[in-house]
């Protein structure tokens, strides 16, 4: 593929640059030692640097965005500017004046199964931030989608730890590959959005171990992330940034991390959160105190064991700007905004997944007569709200008003952006006569599908930080509307821009019905690439879509009923239990396998024009570490990409089923080539308390073309082991 070049050079540099830890660790440590006590201080805390709600004015210096911390120029230490950046960086309303590439929804680039592009997307977006001044990027949505309604499931890539754990981390080394720094957020086990600041998650060390943070650890190994973000949520009584568990124990002692961990902005709750872990009180107006500026120096100055954590927080920052080799002189420039947007094309259409193709109705021949219904596509693709909200340098298409007026658009407004889908068809399909229907009226819509040759509905689902889905249904009555313009066309073609699962009680009506996530800045054209097939389907699941909301471990999501939905997740004084013992480490499609459930569409599912098979899997122990072997063949008649999924589905007795390894690969009509899948000795073990535990057994594995269909599985003696984590 055209962007591994790229990737391959800047990796290699970065790690031939990062070689000499030693050196690393005694620079920042030295840097650290050079520093005064208020200098050191100074690094700990920051402020948002976006001038609303009568705080803090930002200092000139200052690039308008997420963050904005003051370096120490006489040692060299430069400024830390920051812009979110889950999809691109991030908009703020308008307020900078400039825009940037939206990649399409973490759901699409979850569903390549690519983490080159995953790579090819962070180089993007940290070669823009460079650009625009940022040197620290908000990005990296780490997290599992454990509940299909999250309101922030678009920000995240998919239900599954390796899946997450390998894309994440793709991502971010990408971004951290143009020598700025990275988070990854929101840790952990930050899955829902009501009550954001005061859910509190209950579950077992070792269910938390074998899933959230699984994904987590295998993201920290493979990017060395600059900054950890913790979240806004509780654990086991305690905040996320104010967790010792989570902070002390798991991430600096268990798995050696040695950057900074930064809070989510207004996320601390005192000083004490110093001595549980974190690092650095981000975004700290928004906090009841600014508790690591004079209250912490304050300490430092009392006391030996707070002066020494305060010299461990700035030796932390300076790992991670000396890792990530900072420019202390950055300048704005140019960046080329035609290939991100190309790279922003091709990422949304390896993220179409195609659900549903009665008869090979797609890819479309040379229909005469096309009407587009709904979904405002005549107008644009819609967009995730938040702080990651992306949009180009136009500014959104429209926004439609949900929750009323708000200073950072994007938050309370289903935001669209400018890539037409009715103008890329028409581009598409010249002889084709295309005409479009709002879908307001049923009756009308239905006029115009009875004289078309096909019709394609648009169906939409806005999704934002801040709010939960209620339920995963279509709003706004479009299923109703879906309904009706199948019944009247056999050739109705239902594209979904949603933010994660929805359910289609029309399904069987349709003749094809494709998934195209939240689509990005050239979202129209991509979607339009695979409705005609010059690009081949290629995406699959990265999450289960349920039957019904009762499939799920909470079919009611905790203080949803209770608890006004509200952005700054004040709504509730009292903390919200929420038990994530009743699934434990079985998320998405493990509890779909451990209580029988049939989903809509599993995990991993994805239809092709072209066709695939997998056969002739065999386990191997090479080096000590084992080791799955697969052939691909592409049995159709158009070139295509291929999934190789390889799930474990017995431990040593226990069954059950977890993603082991996975491949994707491009191959020719008829072609077939060998796959190598190294298994992580992990996913076989269960936490024991202190490291993980492969018990001594048979071991069995098969490859699926989805979760929920398997080959005949093959099985593999194992020794007992025992893994540090
Ligand atoms: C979000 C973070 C974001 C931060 C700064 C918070 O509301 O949870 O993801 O990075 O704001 O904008």
């Amino acid at each position: 593929m055209r962007y591994r070049a790229i990737i391959l050079a800047s990796v290699m540099a970065l790690a031939f640059e990062n070689a000499s830890a030693q050196t690393l660790d005694q620079r920042a440590a030295a840097t650290a030692a050079a520093m005064t006590p208020a200098e050191r201080d100074n690094l700990a805390h920051g402020i948002m640097a976006i001038p609303f709600g009568g705080f803090t004015a930002v200092p000139p210096e200052a690039t308008l965005g997420a963050g904005y911390i003051a370096g120490v120029p006489r040692l060299g230490v430069p400024a830390l500017r920051e812009s979110d950046a889950s999809l691109g960086v991030a908009w703020i309303g308008g307020l900078r004046h400039d825009g940037a590439t939206a990649l399409p929804s973490g759901m699409a680039l979850g569903s390549s199964w690519d983490p080159d592009l995953e790579r090819a997307g962070g180089l993007v977006i940290g070669a823009e931030a460079k650009a625009k001044g940022f040197n620290v990027l908000l990005a990296g949505g780490g997290n599992l989608v454990r509940d299909p309604r999250g309101g922030r499931t678009f920000e995240y890539l998919s239900e599954d730890p390796l899946l997450s754990g390998t894309l994440a981390g793709a991502a971010v080394a990408g971004v951290q590959a143009n020598h700025i720094i990275s988070t990854l957020k929101h840790f952990a086990l930050n899955d829902q959005e009501t009550a954001r600041h005061s859910v509190d998650v209950h579950i077992s060390d070792a269910a938390a171990r074998e899933s959230d943070l699984l994904a987590f650890e295998i993201e920290i190994e493979r990017s060395h992330p600059g900054s950890v973000m913790c979240g806004y949520n509780l654990v086991n009584g305690a905040h996320d940034c104010d967790s010792d568990y989570l902070l002390n124990q798991v991430l600096k002692r268990d798995w050696g991390y040695k950057g900074f961990v930064m809070s989510d902005w207004g996320a601390v709750p005192g000083l004490q959160a110093a001595q549980h872990g974190l690092d650095q009180q981000s975004g700290s107006q928004l906090d009841a105190q600014v508790f690591f500026a004079q209250p912490l120096l304050d300490a430092a100055g009392k006391d030996q064991t707070m002066n020494a954590r305060l010299t461990d927080i700035a030796t932390r920052v300076m790992h991670s700007v000396y890792y990530a080799q900072l420019d202390p002189n950055q300048h704005t420039s140019n960046y080329d905004e035609k290939s991100h947007l190309a790279l922003a094309q091709q990422a949304e259409a390896s993220g179409v997944v195609l659900l549903r193709n009665q008869n090979d109705l797609l890819p479309l021949a040379k229909p005469k007569k096309i009407v587009v219904i709904g979904g405002y596509a005549a107008y644009g693709v819609i967009s995730g709200g938040g702080s990651s909200q992306v949009q180009g340098k136009t500014g959104p298409a429209f926004t439609v008003p949900v929750y009323g007026p708000s200073i950072l658009g994007g938050i309370n407004g289903p935001e669209y952006l400018p890539s037409v889908p009715l103008d890329a068809i028409k581009a598409r399909a010249k002889s084709t006569d295309v005409t479009y229907r709002g879908g307001d009226y049923i009756a009308e819509a239905v006029t115009a599908a009875k004289s078309a040759d096909v019709a394609i509905v648009f169906a939409t689902q806005w999704s934002s930080e801040g709010y939960d889905e209620p339920d995963i249904s279509l709003p706004n009555g479009q299923d109703a509307l879906i309904a009706a313009v199948a019944a009247a066309n056999p050739h109705t073609i239902v594209v979904l821009e949603t933010s994660g699962p929805v359910l289609m009680p029309w399904l069987d009506k349709t003749a094809a019905v494709m998934e195209a996530w939240f689509p990005g800045a050239r979202g129209a054209e991509a979607i339009t690439s695979v409705l005609f097939g010059d690009v081949n389907p290629a995406g699959h699941l990265p999450v289960t879509f349920p039957a019904s909301l009762a499939q799920l471990p909470r079919p009611k999501l905790d203080g949803l009923d209770t608890i006004e939905p509200d952005f700054t997740g004040t709504g509730s004084k009292t903390n919200v239990p929420v038990n994530y013992d009743i699934e434990g480490s079985d998320v998405g499609y493990r509890w779909f396998v451990r209580t029988h459930a049939k989903p809509l569409f599993p995990f991993g599912f994805g239809l092709s024009y072209t066709s695939f098979t997998t056969d002739g899997l065999r386990l191997e122990q090479q080096n000590g570490k084992l080791v799955a072997l697969a052939m691909l063949h592409n049995t159709g008649k158009r070139t295509g990409s291929g999934l190789v999924q390889l799930y474990v589905t017995d431990r040593a007795g226990k069954k059950g089923e977890r993603l082991a390894g996975f491949e994707k690969l491009t191959l020719q009509p008829g072609d077939g080539t060998e796959v190598t899948i190294p298994v992580d000795a992990r996913l076989l073990a269960d936490w024991a308390g202190k490291n993980w535990h492969v018990a001594a057994g048979s071991y069995s594995f098969a490859l699926g073309s989805d979760a929920s269909t398997l080959s005949a599985p093959i099985s593999i003696k194992l020794d007992d082991q025992t893994l540090a984590p």
